[in-house]
């Protein structure tokens, strides 16, 4: 068994212990998936019945959770759990997918993190680009040499959604961009072009947001790259709000964590600024790593991920947040007070998205977990492994970066629309 590397999903290659805690069940703690008809049940879908583990006969002790296990609910195991990889917690879950959800890994690498985040789909081309792990070890990137961009072509994925796997069938296509986005992670659509976050490198290449013309000759252009000409940590994501126009974008300190930025000496928080004016104000610090952020498909909430327990290089505390925070949108633009959405019980959540419906989508330790809008897990995608980003391609169609594999999957929900303000 492949050991669990999702404690790498915020680019933090600690690979701990590759325990895996399996608990033996008995025949009758499985779950009844009769009971839900087996016709009703899509082919990739299985029913995962929460109520069957609330009370195991054995639970871990707490000494072997060192975060790098996984837990098999009763009557499954790894092997289970992919190969019906669209998981139903919730009856919410059948209309996200719909009656024949296909999951396919389109690429995938040994160990080079390549499909890691920055997921972002460009219409006119039907292209989707994603960035390279800048912090991982395994990438060899960071401070020595810049995380790439890749793209792939939907219709080459499509043609293969069939398919469990399908690694040499689609191409996987460097892009270059000039000049190039130093350690590009997170990334959205904006005004035609693509805006990425870059970490930056070391004391002297400030992290920054890039614009990038997604089609040749990919040049770029830097929107940000100070606070009143202090250098930010290290830019992790950006979301542009859908009707104000104001791009959000959280700073935290992963580049220091992962030993190519040189020192923490800005607060990690939450901006936000206004590229018609210039404007960049701190908008929101309550959290103790912000990661991933969206909005909802109204523009009234702010979703930030909070990586808090994942300290790059130096470890993890499985006591910080691992948490999906809320934060309402005031009319503004100000963000209201924050609440907790969600807490992750595997690994931690770190690119988010919402369908058109509101549900949140996030990448965790195992997959992508869904929740309705009342916090509660729906399903999942289930992959196994780490999950860092992901993004929708439309209607029906999503791309899943899970550091050496890159996933296609199609079901039935719309991803909100983005902004291209
Ligand atoms: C950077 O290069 C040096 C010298 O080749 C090497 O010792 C070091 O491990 C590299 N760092 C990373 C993060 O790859
Ligand atoms: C790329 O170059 C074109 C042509 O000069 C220009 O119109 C466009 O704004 C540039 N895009 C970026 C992101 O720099």
């Amino acid at each position: 068994m492949a050991p669990p590397t999702w404690l790498t999903s915020i680019a933090a290659p600690i690979v701990l212990g590759a325990a895996i805690i399996s608990v033996p069940l008995t025949r009758s703690q499985q779950p009844p998936l009769e009971r839900w008809g087996a016709d009703a049940l899509p082919a990739q879908a299985q029913v995962i019945d929460q109520k069957a583990f609330n009370a195991l006969a054995q639970v871990p002790s707490q000494d072997a959770f060192d975060g790098s296990s996984l837990f098999y609910p009763p009557g499954t195991d790894s092997a289970s759990l992919k190969a019906r990889p669209f998981h139903v917690y919730h009856d919410d879950f059948y209309a996200i997918i719909g009656s024949n959800p296909t999951l396919t890994v389109v690429a995938a690498t040994d160990k080079d993190p390549l499909f890691h985040e920055a997921v972002v789909w460009y219409p006119p081309t039907d292209e989707v680009f994603f960035v390279q792990n800048a912090g991982a070890k395994a990438a060899g990137t960071g401070l020595n040499k810049s995380a790439i961009i890749q793209r792939i072509s939907l219709a080459q994925a499509d043609a293969v959604k069939d398919l469990a796997s399908a690694v040499g069938q689609v191409d996987v296509v460097t892009v270059p961009s000039s000049p190039q986005v130093i350690n590009p992670n997170g990334g959205t659509n904006w005004r035609g072009q693509i805006i990425f976050c870059g970490e930056g490198q070391g004391p002297a290449v400030p992290s920054a947001l890039y614009a990038m013309n997604p089609v040749p000759p990919y040049n770029t252009t830097v929107l940000v790259n100070n606070f009143f000409g202090r250098q930010f940590s290290s830019l992790n994501d950006v979301a542009v709000h859908p009707s104000n126009g104001w791009i959000y974008f959280t700073d935290v300190d992963y580049g220091f964590l992962q030993d190519f930025r040189s020192k923490v000496n800005i607060r990690r928080q939450v901006y936000r600024w206004n590229p018609d004016t210039g404007v960049i104000q701190a908008v929101a610090d309550y959290t103790l790593r912000p990661n991933g952020l969206t909005f909802s498909p109204d523009g009234k909430w702010l979703y930030v991920t909070d990586t808090g327990a994942a300290q790059g290089f130096t470890g993890v505390d499985w006591s910080a947040p691992a948490s999906i925070y809320r934060l309402p949108v005031n009319d503004d633009g100000t963000l209201g007070p924050n609440e907790l959405f969600t807490y992750v019980h595997v690994g931690v959540p770190d690119g988010v998205h919402c369908d058109t419906k509101g549900n949140v989508y996030s990448g965790v330790g195992d997959g992508l977990h869904v929740w309705n809008p009342a916090g509660t897990l729906i399903g999942k995608i289930y992959t196994g492994d780490v999950a860092a980003n992901f993004q929708f391609a439309g209607k029906g169609r999503i791309v899943i970066c899970g550091e050496t594999e890159l996933f296609y999957g199609t079901l039935a929900a719309e991803g909100a629309h983005i902004t291209d303000l």
